[in-house]
């Protein structure tokens, strides 16, 4: 088992380069799969959640050749349709972009139903109801597999998506990019990662408009081919060093990253004090340590709405500022698990159902806590940082399915941070 070991106390001075985008590259992968040929991805995150993707993608007979720690070839020449590991599939939510995909290419799919965080019940009802409105029929047997069909081919529809899911919206012009008429999405995402997919499927020849409003139009044609892309830069791992820097003070700029997409994310730092700079593909945050935070509001909502995958990290800057701030969970039921860690570091908050309050308090203190979650992983992280004394963190499989290199990348800008491999025994009697 490994742990994050953790000195707090200092201000971060320096740079981060950004990676490519998680939740981007989780949907580009699948989406190889529509054509017959070889697509070269560039600026691909090293993270685990993207070699589990590429070990699913290689057990179905797609060849994949790193070209680079960051750059993929990968040949969808000779794919077979067989129904995908579950020991595979439930590490990975994102696993149900293969639904989509293989549908699209190969009109039926056997899949899984995905795992991935527990933030409470993720249902995918509407991704159902998008392959059902493309003609398709849908069975979940008992055993937890999806069985998607269309015996008589898809034809594009008009579809209105009752809840704004990333994931159904995705799954869907996935599934529509290679079929006969045009799909409509009303009611879709918006989420940079969206538009990021709909990019590529168009540089392999798809054609996807409307992708970063709410109505996206897929138009149907008959062939996509390969091709060479470069993923964006990831808005959650950017947004992390942004309120890690406000958290601890200090000065650190993130490099390579689209400031459009962090602007939810900086106009709270602001609000709480911190100070602002952009560039051109740079942000910079700066805090003085010795002046506390000031207290906010904040609700999550879909984009461009504030992120629900950053809400865990502005709970920790919540519980240092200065005054009692509120935190509303507006997407999912269950995503404050890390409260109850933050609490044995000295946090003063509660939780009743999608609200947190916090009393902000002058400083946390160190303390061996687990990371419930991927997100909740790197707030634990920040409170570290920020906290007298050492911490342990222990369950940081998590935290390494979404960011890449985080601890030469937290050194790089001055923390003390090191991993260590501890016997499972070890960890028992400590657990216990
Ligand atoms: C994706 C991201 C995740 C991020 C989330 C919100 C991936 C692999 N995961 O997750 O990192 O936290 O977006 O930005 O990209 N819902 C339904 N029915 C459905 C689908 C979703 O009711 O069929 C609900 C969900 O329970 C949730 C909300 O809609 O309350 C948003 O879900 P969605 O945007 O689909 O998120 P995920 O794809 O689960």
């Amino acid at each position: 088992m490994e742990q994050y070991i953790i000195t707090g106390g200092h201000e971060l001075h320096g740079s981060i380069p950004i990676s490519g985008a998680k939740n981007a590259a989780l949907g580009i992968l699948p989406a190889t799969l529509l054509c017959s040929g070889v697509c070269r991805i560039e600026n691909l995150p090293q993270i685990s959640d993207v070699r589990n993707m590429l070990d699913i993608l290689a057990s179905m007979g797609v060849r994949i050749r790193y070209l680079n720690k960051n750059a993929v070839e990968i040949d969808t020449t000779h794919t077979q349709n067989v129904p995908t590991p579950y020991e595979m599939v439930r590490k990975l939510r994102a696993s149900y972009y293969l639904i989509g995909a293989l549908l699209g290419r190969f009109g039926k799919a056997e899949v899984a139903l995905p795992g991935g965080c527990d933030f409470g019940f993720r249902p995918i009802d509407q991704h159902i109801k998008g392959f059902e409105a493309l003609g398709a029929t849908v069975q979940i047997t008992e055993g937890g597999i999806v069985q998607v069909e269309a015996k008589d081919g898809l034809v594009g529809a008009s579809i209105y998506l009752d809840v704004v899911s990333v994931g159904a919206t995705m799954n869907i012009m996935l599934a529509a990019a290679l079929i006969k008429g045009q799909t409509v999405i009303e009611n879709a995402a918006r989420e940079p990662h969206i538009v990021d997919l709909a990019n590529f499927l168009n540089t392999m020849g798809a054609d996807i408009t409307g992708a970063g409003t709410d109505v996206i139009k897929v138009r149907g044609v008959e062939q996509l081919h390969g091709c060479t892309y470069s993923i964006i830069p990831d808005q959650i791992e950017a947004g992390t060093y942004l309120a890690l820097a406000a958290a601890t003070g200090g000065a650190v700029t993130v490099t390579g990253v689209i400031p459009k997409h962090l602007e939810s994310i900086t106009a709270k730092l602001s609000e709480m004090g911190a100070e602002i700079e952009e560039g051109d593909d740079t942000v910079t945050v700066r805090r003085d340590s010795s002046v506390r935070m000031r207290r906010i509001n904040l609700k999550t909502q879909p984009y461009p709405g504030f992120p629900t995958d950053m809400q865990p990290q502005f709970g920790v800057l919540m519980s240092m500022a200065e005054g009692t701030s509120i935190l509303t969970e507006g997407i999912y039921d269950n995503r404050y698990r890390y409260v109850n860690e933050l609490r044995r570091m000295g946090a003063e908050a509660t939780v009743d159902g999608r609200i947190a309050v916090f009393e902000g308090v002058e400083k946390l203190n160190a303390a061996p806590v687990h990371a419930p979650d991927l997100r909740a992983g790197a707030a634990l992280i920040m409170a570290a940082l920020c906290a007298e004394g050492t911490t342990v963190i222990d369950e940081i499989h998590y935290i390494e399915r979404g960011y890449e290199d985080i601890v030469r990348k937290l050194k790089s800008v001055g923390a003390e941070i090191r991993l260590v491999e501890i016997p499972d025994g070890a960890a028992l009697e400590r657990a216990n």
